[in-house]
């Protein structure tokens, strides 16, 4: 029998919205950048059929799975998991992987409001022509002099900080609902127009051939995990953020059809961000090894700084990563501020400031790291490497572990098989035989490559 709850916060007014939402979550710098380096890296489309299976035989299940907790329990994680537990008769403990995940989004968006903060300062310094002429030595001069001093960097993590959590603040209706609906749109219009400008470049061949050309030789054991590892990544899971959106899904919306729609538009706008860029780096005769914040922030300002036109492109490009950053930092801080509504009484705005100036601070570490604390290592790890890889290597894979066994071994098929209320039970075999052996295997196998002991 469904249970029939409610979630204190409200729902999304409609199937539309939870996607745009959800989207908006998922599209982060993970598609822009990471994607399609990964891609040349790895064999082009070789890596990218690898890559749609990842997404189809582990993101698209594990997605399920989330959403489905998280419309199941109708709270924050925590709160979903200790009553989900509760219902499978088994230990209460299992709230402990609902504030993992909650702690894991305060710690992502640490940095990934400092490198927001970085989209903005590059949005801006296109605009006033920053980089005209600059050559790749001056580009990566001006980057380097931009991260060392920590007080410019800290006015921008600042502004984008509070940017995120006025959004938040207005609670899901007015704030979350009418963010997306505006910046997702405008997301695609600025990616569409930069695909476009790329086919001008001369080398839109090119960089097509870059990333499509089939070379199954280059297709390693190790390319074949980076896949996988980057799908998990590249739809949010394992931390919270799906859970905490699909605890405002309305019981009559299909679990199935839309995580389908929202795993392949972020596949999409990965893969169009990979169009827009390597036409852009060739014509301008870079190299497209550069990896990390060096392909966008360094290779990228040279390319618009020899191109006609180019500081306009620079800023549109700027303008782009910013609100895919910007829908992404809204879902992260969502699951803590819940955290502080349900179980400490406060108000959205209050739990909103609170969880908002915790994590303000917390990115001193991130800024530091590329000036005063650059020296500072563990495990050769600055204080920025250091939080990334405790985030995205182990927080997260083991997040997803956990709630693959949960919801594959623990929790009823009598509690699952009707949330997804799907048309046949063939969908739900589909879905319950995934995540009971797929899942957690590859879960184990991110981990034990992200740790470095396969
Ligand atoms: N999915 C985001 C991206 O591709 C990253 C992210 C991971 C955001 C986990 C939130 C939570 O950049």
């Amino acid at each position: 029998m469904t249970t029939q709850r409610q979630s204190i916060h409200g729902q999304w007014s409609s199937r539309w919205m939870y996607i745009l939402a959800a989207t908006g979550a998922a599209v982060g710098l993970g598609n822009i950048w990471k994607f399609p380096y990964l891609t040349g890296e790895h064999g082009g489309s070789a890596f990218v059929l690898v890559y749609l299976l990842c997404v189809a035989l582990l993101g698209i299940p594990m997605m399920m799975a989330e959403v489905m907790l998280g419309r199941r329990g109708r709270q924050n994680p925590v709160n979903t998991m200790r009553t989900l537990a509760k219902e499978a008769n088994t230990s209460r403990h299992w709230q402990l992987i609902g504030l993992a995940g909650t702690l894991a989004g305060v710690l992502i968006l640490s940095y990934y409001s400092v490198i927001g903060g970085w989209t903005l300062a590059y949005a801006f310094r296109s605009g006033t022509g920053a980089f005209n002429g600059a050559t790749a030595e001056q580009a990566s001069s001006l980057f380097s002099q931009f991260v060392g001093e920590p007080l410019g960097v800290l006015g921008w993590h600042t502004l984008f900080m509070v940017m995120t959590m006025v959004v938040v603040a207005r609670g899901v209706r007015y704030g979350l609902e009418r963010a997306v609906k505006y910046l997702m749109p405008a997301l695609f219009i600025l990616l569409v127009v930069l695909v476009g400008y790329a086919t001008t470049t001369g080398y839109f061949l090119e960089g097509l051939a870059f990333m499509f050309a089939p070379d199954f030789s280059k297709l390693t054991g190790t390319s074949m995990l980076a896949a996988m590892g980057q799908a998990f990544f590249s739809l949010s899971l394992g931390m919270g953020t799906i859970m905490i959106y699909g605890s405002y899904v309305p019981q009559e919306i299909s679990i199935a059809r839309t995580s389908i729609v929202i795993a392949l538009a972020d596949t999409l706008i990965a893969i169009l961000a990979g169009i827009a860029i390597f036409p852009i780096v060739f014509a301008n005769g870079l190299e497209p090894k550069a990896a990390g914040p060096g392909l966008i922030f360094e290779t990228l300002p040279v390319a618009f700084a020899q191109m006609p036109g180019g500081h306009l492109i620079g800023v549109l490009f700027f303008v782009l990563l910013m609100v895919a950053a910007w829908t992404s930092s809204i879902s992260l801080i969502e699951p803590a501020v819940t955290v502080l509504v349900e179980n400490f009484g406060m108000t959205r705005l209050k739990a909103s400031w609170l969880s908002g100036l915790t994590t303000w601070a917390l990115g001193f570490g991130t800024i530091f790291s590329f000036n005063v604390w650059a020296d500072y290592r563990l495990f050769q790890k600055n204080f920025f490497e250091l939080l990334d890889f405790l985030t995205a290597n182990i927080m997260l894979p083991l997040g997803g572990l956990f709630l693959a066994i949960f919801a594959g071994w623990l929790m009823a098929k009598e509690a699952s098989q009707p949330e997804f209320a799907m048309r046949t039970t063939l969908g739900f075999q589909i879905w319950h035989l995934l995540i009971r052996y797929i899942a957690p295997v590859a879960m184990l196998m991110i981990f034990f490559v992200a740790v470095g002991l396969l």
